[in-house]
């Protein structure tokens, strides 16, 4: 299925769950990712870059038909003045939520806890005058709230958000978010051409190819740009992608001499899993 956007009329009931938000739009990318729209809790407040837990109730117990939530951790894509939240979603054949959320449709309803956290925030870095984003699959959802957010042109001259995957259609999300930005009439004066992207594949030929981490170390990216070496005084990172990804970008910017910032201790970069390990799901309430 490719680039699928369906609208609001097409709206069917279904029953009211706990913490309910409305789904507004659904646009599938490829065959194993999407992203949608839902309806904002008015009460919600975050920052860009942070997630909440979101889902859907799960099957009715064998025995006692009762039906607990079943919630996974997701970055909201959108940023933080949006009306609506985005979601950008992997589709995981036999993951207990995203076989069931791949299927959603405009009007359906889902759960979302409106308890916003992360580290993947603005505050949780000590100023500096440029901003690499390092993300791999679905790691740039948190990127593509930043990226829309006035207060990190306002902080950093600028922007390079480069975006690893495997094939070619994973970075369709990505290319035509960063596409859009120049003509935004909300955001497209911030950006200006502040923003640059750097997207390659692994293991599909296409325009630029290798991973990002290769790429950092030898020095490809910052030729691209022509921008300097990396430098703990002007420089900061913010870094969203497997297990393996995460900590390689941490070697780079420790040997690099930086310091992993958190919310309660700023420093030059900020680290956070795009998803967690094979067989693992991790308990965030
Ligand atoms: C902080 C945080 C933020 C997250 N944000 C997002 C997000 O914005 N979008 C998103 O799609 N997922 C995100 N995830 C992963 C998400 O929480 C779920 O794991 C995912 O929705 C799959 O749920 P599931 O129940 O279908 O399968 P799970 O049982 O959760 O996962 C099954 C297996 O699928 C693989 N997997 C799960 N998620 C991904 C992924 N995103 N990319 C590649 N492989 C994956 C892993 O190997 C995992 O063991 C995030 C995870 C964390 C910890
Ligand atoms: N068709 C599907 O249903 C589907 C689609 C996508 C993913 N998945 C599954 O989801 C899981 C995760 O997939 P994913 O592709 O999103 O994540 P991933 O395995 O982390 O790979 C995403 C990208 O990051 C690169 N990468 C991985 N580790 C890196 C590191 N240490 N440093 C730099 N780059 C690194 C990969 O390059 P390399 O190619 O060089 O490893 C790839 O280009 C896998 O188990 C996969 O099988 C299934």
């Amino acid at each position: 299925m490719t680039d699928q956007t369906l609208t609001l009329n097409e709206a069917k009931p279904v029953p009211v769950l706990p913490d309910a938000q409305t789904v507004t739009s659904i646009t599938h990318h490829n065959d194993w990712l999407f992203s949608f729209r839902v309806t904002r809790p008015q009460s919600l407040r975050f920052r860009s870059g942070e997630f909440v837990m979101i889902g859907l109730m799960g099957d009715p117990h064998p025995e006692t038909g009762k039906q607990k939530p079943l919630l996974r951790a997701y970055s909201i894509a959108s940023p933080s003045w949006d009306e609506e939240l985005e979601f950008y979603s992997i589709k995981v054949q036999d993951g207990p939520l995203t076989s069931k959320l791949q299927h959603i449709q405009v009007g359906d309803e889902i759960i979302l806890r409106p308890k916003p956290v992360g580290t993947l925030v603005l505050d949780a870095l000590l100023p500096g005058n440029r901003m690499y984003f390092i993300c791999t699959g679905t790691g740039i959802a948190p990127f593509a709230s930043l990226i829309r957010d006035p207060e990190l042109y306002e902080k950093y001259d600028e922007v390079i958000l480069a975006h690893t995957c495997r094939y070619e259609s994973e970075l369709k999300y990505g290319a035509d978010l960063v596409a859009s930005l120049a003509d935004d009439p909300l955001i497209g004066e911030f950006v200006g051409d502040k923003l640059k992207y750097y997207a390659t594949t692994t293991r599909e030929n296409s325009p630029r190819m290798g991973r990002v981490t290769d790429l950092l170390r030898n020095g490809t990216i910052a030729k691209e740009f022509d921008l300097p070496p990396m430098n703990k005084d002007t420089d900061r990172l913010m870094v969203c992608g497997s297990m393996a990804l995460n900590l390689d970008v941490k070697d780079i910017c420790e040997t690099a001499g930086m310091t992993e910032g958190s919310n309660s201790m700023p420093g030059e970069f900020v680290v956070e899993k795009a998803f967690v390990g094979e067989g693992v799901t991790e308990n965030f309430d």
